[in-house]
């Protein structure tokens, strides 16, 4: 079953001019994003470039100090669950899981978005309350089935290795049967091998019809998955391209290296910081003892 060679490319995710200040700090300026469908997108860039308060903003757990983001065609409230309920869905760069209820219970409430039931209902356990929970049910397993977990699925969360907390988390996100995944940082703290299984999963999910944006690190992971890559430094994108061009721009690297480039934002206060880092006596790392 593929749909993808048959549906036209639409936008799924626009973001157009996103700013976020806290206070003084401007930690996203006017960055502009799209993601279509059948794609998967990174976002790189080195720590505090703020990368997860531009995912914050698109989520509705922020409010951008100023520009819009729509999904599918339509501007979405700045409210978590709305956003949700749209279709978006996504993963925190530190894993939040109910960490003393079982697999299975953490996806049933990722769930609950996307069950009509209301409360009522629930409360008095009738008929429709009944089906929709017997739906969800197998809605979960499926999900868990589908992220190798099923047969844990009466594990506390808490138990779960590291690797599969990180994986059950996504299925907790699919379970609101989300058009966008939004992944920070997936595959911090894993493994080789459980970074090439979270690189499977993520293709996986992208041929379900799910389109992605994902934080991370590991450029060697980006690289191999996405079909676009934006990097942001201090704030702003700096570059938007296909792996090879990210890979190859030397703006980028230098951004990484640590080295700033002429014109590079906050070039200027690296520079002076390093001036009066070399003026200071005793302050050279390498005389310094390792410990
Ligand atoms: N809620 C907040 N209040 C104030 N400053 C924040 C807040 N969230 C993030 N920041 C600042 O915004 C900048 C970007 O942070 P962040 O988005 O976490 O970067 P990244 O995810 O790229 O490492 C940092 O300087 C950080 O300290
Ligand atoms: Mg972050």
């Amino acid at each position: 079953m593929n749909t993808m060679t048959t549906t036209a490319t639409t936008t799924v995710l626009d973001a157009s001019d996103v700013t976020m200040r806290f206070g003084g700090l401007t930690a996203v300026r006017s960055v502009s994003l799209t993601v279509n469908s059948g794609e998967i997108v990174g976002l790189i860039g080195p720590n505090g470039a703020g990368k997860t308060t531009f995912f914050n903003c698109l989520t509705g757990l922020y409010v951008p100090t100023e520009g819009k983001v729509s999904y599918k065609g339509t501007v979405l409230p700045p409210k978590p669950h709305l956003v949700t309920q749209a279709g978006i869905a996504r993963t925190f760069q530190n894993i939040r899981l109910f960490a003393n209820m079982t697999v299975l219970e953490n996806v049933l409430v990722g769930r609950h978005t996307r069950t009509k039931e209301g409360l009522w209902s629930a409360l008095l356990r009738g008929p429709g309350f009944k089906k929709a929970e017997a739906a969800s049910h197998e809605r979960a397993m499926e999900l868990l089935e589908f992220i190798g977990l099923a047969h844990k699925a009466d594990h506390l969360a808490r138990n779960l290795p590291y690797g599969e907390q990180r994986k059950l988390e996504i299925a907790r996100a699919l379970a609101s049967e989300p058009g966008l995944l939004l992944l920070d940082e997936p595959t911090a703290g894993m493994n080789p091998q459980e970074t090439r299984a979270a690189e499977e999963l993520i293709f996986a999910i992208r041929d379900q019809g799910i389109a992605v944006l994902v934080i991370e690190h590991d450029m060697r992971f980006i690289f191999n998955l996405c079909d676009r890559v934006a990097c942001l430094v201090q704030g702003e994108k700096l570059v938007e391209g296909t792996p090879e061009t990210v890979q190859s721009d030397e703006r980028v690297i230098a951004a990484y290296l640590g080295t700033p480039f002429e014109g590079a934002p906050g070039a200027e206060e690296v520079a002076e910081v390093e001036a009066a880092e070399a003026a200071a006596p005793g302050t050279d790392s390498r005389t310094e003892d390792p410990k």
